[in-house]
């Protein structure tokens, strides 16, 4: 465990790194639980670093596009941050085009979390969230723990409390490019998701209630395809988004499934998407802003990563067909995720 930085007002950021035999290895910072490098040898000729993400914190403590870190309590987006639990309407803070996104602008994201325990391949970290935290109703108690195993799987389960029910909804926002964060863009990455339908959204990303079959459309990865052929698709929807922004919703029954498989265009790096979640929102990096402080100076630009964030569905509340998330009082919210590389 390293000192990573400090914050403006001298609270101490932390890093730890999991590695494991093959030396794979990934760094994770406490602001937002963030993981900064994920890093994979390439037979004995190259270690990639496969996320997107900094070198200094001020980039970090200033991003707003969630590099690499754990949004929470509430990933995605809440129609005009209302919703209703019980008798009770709640308001929370409303951070885009009039909606909640990421659980507000004071999301997870942006907070320091706790280390529990830190060991050579395993990091446990919590969170505490007071009631009225963003608008979310509950004491609670976020812990996440993020695992390296021999097989080239980095697990991350997440554990939630509250004293009262509550929403939670936590999601992995890294950026993959499976070329290095520094390579070319992700449009040439092959793509295939284990889905049928993804969820109709209004122009801001607010669901409908409606389910699009993908069926030969753009938004169809039963079959491997490039990224670039659902860009370039005649959709509405995507150029709308000027790019993949949408949650496809998965088929998989147990956690052990793999829903999405990501590979680059020279198919030496495989990515496997395995989740007890429903949904996948797929994001492009369709806004993101081109720089150049990545790590070792990158330049960053628009569809520089793809995120796939494993995740229930956006605005789940105001929904009634979808599932929403809560823990109540005395009951513990679990979910898992893992993120395998495979070298071929
Ligand atoms: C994604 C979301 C996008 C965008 C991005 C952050 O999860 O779906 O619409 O907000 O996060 O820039």
């Amino acid at each position: 465990m390293i000192t990573f930085g400090h914050t403006a007002d001298g609270e101490e950021i932390k890093q730890v790194t999991l590695v494991n035999k093959h030396g794979v290895s990934v760094d994770i910072i406490t602001l937002g639980a963030t993981i900064r490098r994920f890093r994979v040898p390439i037979y004995d000729e190259e270690i990639r670093d496969i996320v997107l993400g900094f070198d200094e914190l001020k980039h970090y403590l200033s991003d707003d596009h969630y590099l690499g870190c754990v949004v929470g309590r509430y990933a995605n987006r809440i129609h005009k941050g209302r919703f209703t639990l019980g008798d009770e309407a709640y308001q929370l803070d409303i951070n885009q085009a009039g909606n909640c996104l990421h659980g507000g602008s004071s999301g997870f994201n942006q907070r320091v979390w706790q280390v529990d325990s830190a060991t050579g391949n395993e990091l446990c970290l919590s969170l505490f969230s007071p009631d009225g935290d963003q608008g979310f109703p509950g004491n609670l108690t976020l812990g996440v723990t993020y695992s390296l195993s021999e097989d080239n799987r980095l697990t991350i389960k997440y554990k939630a409390t509250s004293d009262k029910e509550t929403l939670i909804n936590p999601t992995q926002h890294s950026y993959f490019n499976l070329d290095g964060h520094n390579a070319n863009s992700i449009e040439q990455h092959r793509l295939t998701v284990s889905s049928d339908h993804i969820l109709d959204v209004d122009g801001d990303g607010i669901p409908n209630s409606q389910f699009i079959s993908v069926a030969g459309r753009g938004f169809d990865f039963n079959q491997q395809k490039a990224i670039a052929d659902a860009l370039n698709a005649n959709e509405p929807l995507i150029q709308h988004a000027r790019g993949l922004d949408h949650n496809w919703c998965l088929k998989q029954k147990t956690k052990h499934e793999v829903s999405a498989y990501l590979t680059n265009a020279t198919q030496d790096l495989e990515l496997q998407v395995s989740t007890t979640m429903p949904g996948l929102q797929i994001y492009t990096g369709n806004f993101l802003p081109t720089h150049s402080h990545g790590k070792n100076n990158a330049v960053c630009a628009q569809y520089q990563g793809v995120c796939l964030e494993t995740q229930f569905y956006p605005d789940s509340p105001n929904h009634s067909a979808f599932t929403t998330p809560t823990v109540r009082a005395g009951e513990t919210f679990i979910s898992e995720t893992s993120y395998r590389v495979v070298v071929r």
